[in-house]
């Protein structure tokens, strides 16, 4: 390979409101402290009515199209677990409200929260191809649950796009990866649900077993030690849950070291999963995106992706931060992004995750709410309606 390929540009965008999870403890008769430390989350962000992945993700696609333009993108690929369409890509609304050309290849990815490192390596491949290709990356979930159940606290919603180049910017993909697939009833969707089944407790395991199933094929493919990788960013459904993967992995390395040590070394990648919640697919973009805009120099620094999808499938990679990362950041427009963000009680919560079930899903209009770029204005004879919001 002659040049560095990897990731140029990474955004996020997430729902305009948030729910303490003091909030939803009170109604679960919960303590607020088993959801802020025993599973390292302080709030999750709620979708307004008139926003879904489609908007979420032209949001946070927008952000890398204003800075570098489209010149070159050849293909975009939308990674999603929150399908609206069985056979219509999400992605394709969003090349019409970005403005794209018709000479772009739009295609959907799905494999639970797996599938935007999917998309990142075919990325690579179509890059390694024609170095001239610059590919756009959306990865879009909003996370659901039953309500009432142990899971609701782990919900969320957000999107993070990225662009696969050569000479990138951000991450340089070094070529060893370990990959992982075992058929597990771990999490699932029926195409009859809005909201997923899980199995608590053998999600935890199979998510342990897959990463370092993966992490152990990345070693036999030439990848780097253990005690070799400065930085690793987890898949997050719940923050603490990179803690316990790191934890199992430093053990099978034989480089165990006490819990706090291992939750201190985690801790700067959790910083906006720990406030938007599980954002599925874009999870461990947004763990890498939190590492990238903090405090620690990671120029030259080796960092890890650890990628898992229920079902179930993990990745572990690895690649390099160039030196003038820093240039190609927005960490304050983030910080605001989140911040922005409208706190609602749990009234208006329960309203709006119960809105979609009072509807006829042929034709209804959704209310006028969000302030982002894009909206989605409901349904009409069964088609989606997207529009722009100024
Ligand atoms: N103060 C501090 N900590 C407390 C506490 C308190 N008062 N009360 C409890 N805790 C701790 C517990 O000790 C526990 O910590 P450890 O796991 O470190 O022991 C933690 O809080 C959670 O407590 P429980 O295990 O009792 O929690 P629970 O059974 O009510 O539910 C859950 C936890 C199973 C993760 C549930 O939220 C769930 O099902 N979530 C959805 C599934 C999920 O996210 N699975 C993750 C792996 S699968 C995946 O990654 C794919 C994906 O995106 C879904």
């Amino acid at each position: 390979m002659s040049s560095a390929i990897g990731i140029d540009d990474l955004a996020f965008a997430t729902g305009s409101f948030r729910i303490d999870l003091a909030v939803l403890a009170e109604r679960l008769g919960a303590d607020p402290a088993k959801y802020y430390r025993g599973l390292g989350q302080s709030e999750m962000s709620v979708v307004a009515e008139d926003e879904d992945v489609v908007t979420l993700g032209a949001a946070a696609a927008q952000q890398i199209l204003a800075r570098g333009g489209a010149d070159g993108v050849r293909t975009l690929m939308f990674a999603t677990e929150t399908g609206i369409d069985q056979s219509k890509s999400a992605g394709v609304y969003v090349h019409r409200l970005l403005g794209l050309g018709p000479n772009v290849r739009v295609v959907e990815l799905k494999q639970a929260c797996y599938s935007a490192t999917a998309a990142m390596q075919f990325a690579a491949a179509l890059v390694a191809r024609d170095p001239s290709e610059k590919v756009l990356v959306i990865a879009s979930d909003i996370a659901r649950y039953e309500l009432d159940t142990a899971a609701e606290p782990t919900q969320g919603a957000g999107a993070v796009a990225f662009t696969v180049t050569a000479n990138p910017a951000l991450l340089e993909l070094e070529p060893a990866n370990g990959v992982y697939t075992e058929d597990v009833m771990d999490f699932w969707r029926p195409n009859h649900s809005t909201t997923a089944i899980v199995d608590g407790k053998t999600s935890i395991t199979a998510y342990l077993d897959a990463v370092a199933g993966a992490f152990d094929d990345y070693l036999t493919r030439g990848g780097a030690p253990f005690h070799a990788i400065d930085w690793f960013c987890y898949h997050q459904p719940f923050t603490k849950m990179a803690v316990k993967a790191h934890r199992h992995l430093a053990d099978r390395a034989g480089s165990a070291s006490d819990p706090a040590a291992v939750a201190a070394r985690i801790e700067p990648t959790t910083g906006y999963n720990r406030r938007i919640g599980n954002s599925y697919t874009a999870s461990v973009y947004l763990a890498l995106l939190a590492l990238l805009d903090g405090d620690e120099d990671l120029a030259g620094k080796r960092v890890a992706i650890a990628s898992y999808g229920s079902g179930a499938v993990a990745e572990f990679l690895t690649g390099t931060v160039p030196a003038n990362y820093r240039t190609a950041l927005r960490a304050a427009e983030n910080e605001r992004r989140l911040a922005d963000r409208v706190p609602v009680d749990d009234a208006t919560y329960l309203a709006l995750q119960h809105a979609a079930r009072r509807r006829d899903p042929s034709n209804y209009e959704t209310a006028r709410q969000t302030p982002a770029p894009f909206r989605f204005g409901g349904v009409r004879d069964d088609q989606r309606i997207y529009e722009p919001t100024v």
